[in-house]
């Protein structure tokens, strides 16, 4: 019998519409755990580096983590993995809500895409019926539209449906997947399932997941849900509100925007507005807020509520969250009120929030400085909130500029050329970055950013504190209870880390130190990314109920596979080396590893270079940043090494 796991994938073969339910190697499990982990695999074993994101050949992912279905609190990410359009490497997406719970409530852990539909089609699992479906009718319907469209039309209010919308269709290149109150938003993998001809995947399932040893899991549970209750009812002191607590960042409960505003920078990444908020904002958007959010809501098994369903005057209900609420109203220098209604738009055409508001500012710079013309913008309204509607339905439908900006910034600056690059400024790997542009240089910032396999450093930050504690007694008092570190080291730095002296930043921490805090956190989003549970509630906020020293317990308990701390590490080690080495035989080296060149005023390059030189030591990668043969023999993936000795990796350097 198989625990946590379901035991079976489903295999879609899109081409010749064949659906084969295969049972999945129980060791794989054991190397890689799930989700993240056993994609990662399959990507490896079926993609070569030749196939483009769009080619049928490539392979498109859904999996639920392995602890998902299970009652583990808050254990709901869907992990979508594919090649990315703008980034052509290794991509995975999550989202949260309730579709991978009940896939595993089908039977099934994943559903493994290839080939490419003939004609636009849904796919609907029922337990053990799945059935490949037209949806010739759904051709151009919202994201959200559709998931309700299909529920209906098949009388199963219950099923959770992950679709695409227009953007996906037409192969935006930061195409979204939406679902419930979640979204599969970075890297396009909404257009790979466009290209596949896929617009939604429907799931229903009534099985149950099996437990290992049920008691002890449930009495781990119990522990977690104790510890979640009390943390929640005690923030951090001290701290950012919206990070205080557990949870993705609680932009919904909050109105003070004052941080956001004034430290994120506006229109295409570009200006920070000092001295921006003050009392008559606070209190319009307030008021903007009150009239459209209509009330908080969680992901399946969750106790948290980091979402909101919102209806913005004469528009449809949608559900926002983190950010995304404020990235239209900062690209566009307008207000909450425009920035919350032409999301509800871009919800229902599916684009990611990060990078739609960005290149569609970024469209508006190119014109402002003469890189393209006002004859590329022909019956683009006048007013400032109008051009940014008209921009995103150019975009979305592929219409005129639109279908170059629809590219993103960086490969639209590739078809525009005339300098348009420069203006393509705020790219990690080809996909555009949180807006930010800061003063000095932050090296533990530093390493996220360069070194994260999916260039978005939501993905990875986390666990240690953003910035110093003000006073001696902060810092002592924050790492009196903090159980969840995993070295004495790491808390001698939260007990001497300071704004000013010896031990402020850049010089400190000190690379080795950096490199410790970083490895640290990678690891915890790579568990939670394994296991499907939400970063909320271990791998971001601080002091989470889920950590290096409960998990192991809670995924033997659920799965019966042997594991301690060691064990644990090492299964993330193993699979952040084979993410890694799927980009590796993709092309990146070292020389992809950089931050946006203006994301800090103040840069230190001898500095910048030790820090990559000392991370990639600690990693056990050359300095390249390729994985060694004696690192990867150590991690049972000699098969990797195999192939980076067949395609002259090793050779390079
Ligand atoms: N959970 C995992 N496992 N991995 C992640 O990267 N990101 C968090 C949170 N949970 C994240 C995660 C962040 S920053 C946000 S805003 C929400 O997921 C996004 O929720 P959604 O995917 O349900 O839309
Ligand atoms: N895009 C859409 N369409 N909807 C969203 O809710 N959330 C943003 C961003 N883009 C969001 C979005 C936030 S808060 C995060 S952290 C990332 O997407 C999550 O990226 P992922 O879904 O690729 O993991
Ligand atoms: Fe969803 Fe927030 Fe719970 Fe995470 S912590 S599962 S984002 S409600």
């Amino acid at each position: 019998m198989r625990y946590a796991d379901a035991g079976y994938n489903l295999e879609i073969d899109l081409t010749r519409g064949n659906i084969e339910k295969v049972e999945s190697d129980p060791r794989d499990t054991e190397l890689y755990l799930g989700g993240l982990g056993t994609n990662a695999k399959i990507m490896w074993d079926r993609v070569p580096p030749e196939i483009d994101a769009f080619a049928p050949e490539n392979v498109l992912i859904f999996s639920a983590g392995l602890l998902c279905g299970t009652p583990a609190l808050s254990a709901n990410r869907t992990m979508v993995t594919s090649i990315s359009p703008q980034t052509k490497l290794f991509q995975y997406s999550m989202m949260g809500g309730f579709w991978s719970p009940e896939l595993k409530f089908a039977g099934y852990d994943k559903v493994i895409m290839r080939g490419k539909a003939p004609n636009l089609v849904y796919i609907w699992i029922n337990n053990d019926k799945v059935e490949i479906r037209d949806a010739s009718h759904l051709h151009g319907k919202g994201a959200v539209e559709t998931q309700e469209l299909i529920k209906a039309e098949l009388n199963e209010p219950k099923a959770q449906v992950a679709a695409i919308g227009l953007a996906g269709e037409n192969r935006v290149f930061f195409a979204s997947i939406e679902q419930a109150r979640s979204s599969c938003s970075r890297g396009g993998l909404g257009a790979v399932m466009g290209s596949k001809n896929v617009k939604a995947i429907a799931v229903r399932g009534t099985k149950n997941i099996n437990l290992a040893r049920p008691a002890e899991f449930m009495k781990l549970m119990e522990e977690v849900k104790r510890y979640t209750i009390w943390r929640n009812e005690n923030p951090i002191p001290n701290y950012m509100p919206i990070l205080a607590g557990l949870g993705s960042p609680q932009e919904m409960k909050h109105d003070d925007e004052k941080w956001h505003t004034e430290n994120f920078s506006w229109g295409n990444s570009r200006t920070r507005r000092r001295g921006f908020w003050n009392k008559d904002i606070a209190e319009d958007w307030k008021k903007t807020m009150a009239t459209m959010q209509n009330r908080l809501i969680s992901c399946f098994n969750c106790p948290n509520k980091c979402g909101a369903t919102l209806t913005p005057p004469g528009q449809p209900t949608y559900m926002m969250k983190c950010f995304t609420k404020l990235t239209y109203t900062m690209a566009a220098y307008s207000d909450l009120a425009f920035g919350l209604s032409i999301a509800q738009k871009a919800t229902e055409y599916g684009i990611d929030g990060y990078s739609g508001p960005q290149v569609m500012a970024f469209g508006l710079e190119l014109l402002e400085a003469g890189i393209l013309s006002e004859a590329d913008f022909a019956g683009m309204p006048e007013d400032n909130d109008g051009k940014f509607y008209w921009l995103l339905d150019r975009i979305v439908r592929r219409e005129g500029i639109g279908d170059i900006l629809a590219d993103g910034t960086y490969w639209a600056a590739e078809r525009i050329g005339k300098g348009a690059h420069a203006f393509a400024h705020n790219n990690i790997r080809k996909h555009e970055q949180l807006p930010l542009k800061l003063g000095t240089m932050d090296p533990i910032y530093y390493l996220l950013y360069c070194c994260n396999e999916k260039a978005t450093v939501t993905q990875i930050e986390g666990n240690f504190p953003q910035a110093p504690f003000a006073t001696q007694e902060e810092k002592d008092a924050f790492v009196s209870d903090w159980f969840q570190c995993p070295s004495e080291r790491i808390k001698e730095v939260v007990r001497k880390w300071s704004f000013k002296g010896e031990y402020a930043g850049p010089y400190y921490p000190t690379p080795e130190l950096c490199s410790e805090i970083v490895d640290w956190q990678e690891r915890m989003h790579y568990v939670d990314d394994c296991v499907g549970m939400c970063a909320g509630m271990s791998s971001f906020p601080l002091k989470p109920p889920y950590h290096l020293f409960n998990y192991p317990q809670i995924i033997s308990a659920a799965s019966g596979i042997e594991m301690d701390t060691d064990e644990l590490v090492k299964v993330t080690k193993r699979v952040r080396n084979l993410v890694r080495a799927n980009n590796i035989i993709r092309g990146l080296r070292r020389v992809d590893e950089v931050p946006p060149e203006d994301h800090w005023n103040k840069r230190f390059p001898e500095l910048e270079k030790e820090l990559l030189d000392t991370y990639y030591k600690y990693k056990g990668w050359n300095n390249d940043g390729v994985p060694t043969k004696e690192l990867l023999h150590e991690l049972n993936l000699d098969y990797v090494a195999e192939d980076f000795e067949k395609r002259g990796i090793y050779s390079e350097t």
